[in-house]
C-alpha cells in the first residue's frame, strides 16, 4: 500500500498533518484513551478544567508538574523526525498537533500549529497573558501574574474551553487547501480537531490515516495504515524522497 500512496500523492504540492497522542506513544508519553491511557487513571474533570483549578490549584499544579517532568524526560521518536523531513517534500506543509508535549518542535518541525497549547508555557488565568519563561511551580507558593496579579495556569486547553481562535482558524484554512491530509495517532474523537481531516476530504484531499486501531475516520480515509507511526512514516518519507530525487535528476 505504501507504493500506492506514493503514486497517489507524488505530484501534490500542499500537505497537512494532524497528530494526536499516538505519535508520541513510542517516545513514552502516555496517550489519553485506551488501556494505558491517562484518562483511565485520572478523571479529566478533576484535573483538566477551570473548575478543578479554581477548586484546588495545588492538585492541578501537582498533576501538571508530574506531566512536565515525565514529558521532559522523553525525546522525539522516528515518527516525529519523519514528519520534519516530510515537510521538505511539499511547497506548502503544515503540521497541526493536538499534543502539548513540544516533541514536534524538538524534532525540528518548524510550521507547527498547537491546537491544545504547550505544556511548557504558562499564562494568566485572569488576563490570559502568556508568562515568559518556564516558571518552576512550587504548589505551596503559587506564582501570580506580573501584569494583573492573577493566578498562573498552564497554557493548555482544558475541557469546556475554546481553542485559541487564531490557531484553529489557521488550521481550518490549512485543511481547506491541502491536497493531501494525514491523520496520525489520534482517536479522532475530540472536536474541533477531529473535523479537520473531514474538511480536507470534503475539499478533495487524499486522506491517509496511520493508527494501529481503527477510528471514526477510518471509513472516510483513502488509505488506512493499521500500524505504529514510528514504523510507517520513515518508510513513507524515504520512498517519497526517492521519487522526488528521481524527478530532479530527470
Ligand atoms: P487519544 O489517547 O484519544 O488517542 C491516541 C490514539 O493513538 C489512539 O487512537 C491509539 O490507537 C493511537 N496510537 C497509539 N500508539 C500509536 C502509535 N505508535 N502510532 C500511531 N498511533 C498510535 O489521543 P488524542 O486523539 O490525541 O485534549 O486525544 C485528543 C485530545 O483528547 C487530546 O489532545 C486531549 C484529550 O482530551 C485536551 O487535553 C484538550
Amino acid at each position: 500500500m505504501l507504493d500506492q500512496v506514493v503514486k497517489t500523492i507524488q505530484n501534490s504540492t500542499s500537505a497537512a498533518v494532524l497528530t494526536g497522542a499516538g505519535i508520541s506513544a513510542e517516545s513514552g508519553v502516555p496517550t489519553f484513551r485506551g488501556q494505558q491511557g491517562l484518562w483511565k487513571k485520572f478523571r479529566p474533570e478533576q484535573l483538566a478544567t477551570m473548575e478543578a483549578f479554581l477548586a484546588d490549584q495545588v492538585v492541578v499544579w501537582e498533576w501538571y508538574n508530574w506531566r512536565r517532568q515525565l514529558i521532559s524526560e522523553t525525546r522525539p521518536n522516528p515518527g516525529h523526525f519523519a514528519l520534519r523531513d516530510l515537510a521538505e517534500l511539499f511547497n506548502d506543509f503544515t503540521l497541526i498537533t493536538q499534543n502539548v508535549d513540544n516533541l514536534h518542535r524538538l524534532a525540528g518541525s518548524v510550521r507547527v500549529l498547537e491546537l491544545h497549547g504547550n505544556i511548557y508555557r504558562n499564562k494568566c488565568a485572569d488576563c490570559d497573558r502568556q508568562v515568559a519563561g518556564q516558571l518552576e511551580i512550587v504548589p505551596d507558593s503559587l506564582p501570580i501574574c506580573p501584569a494583573c496579579g492573577g493566578r498562573i495556569r498552564p497554557d493548555v486547553v482544558w475541557f469546556g474551553e475554546m481553542l485559541p481562535s487564531d490557531v484553529i482558524e489557521e488550521a481550518y484554512r490549512v485543511a481547506e487547501r491541502a491536497e493531501v491530509f494525514f491523520s496520525i495517532g489520534t482517536s479522532a474523537l475530540v472536536h474541533p480537531a477531529a473535523s479537520l481531516p473531514l474538511i480536507a476530504k470534503r475539499r478533495g484531499a487524499t486522506l491517509i490515516e496511520i493508527n494501529p486501531e481503527r477510528t471514526p475516520l477510518s471509513d472516510y480515509a483513502d488509505f488506512t495504515f493499521l500500524a505504529n507511526s514510528g514504523e510507517i512514516l520513515p518508510e513513507l518519507v524515504s520512498r517519497l524522497r526517492a521519487v522526488s530525487e528521481r524527478k530532479v535528476r530527470r
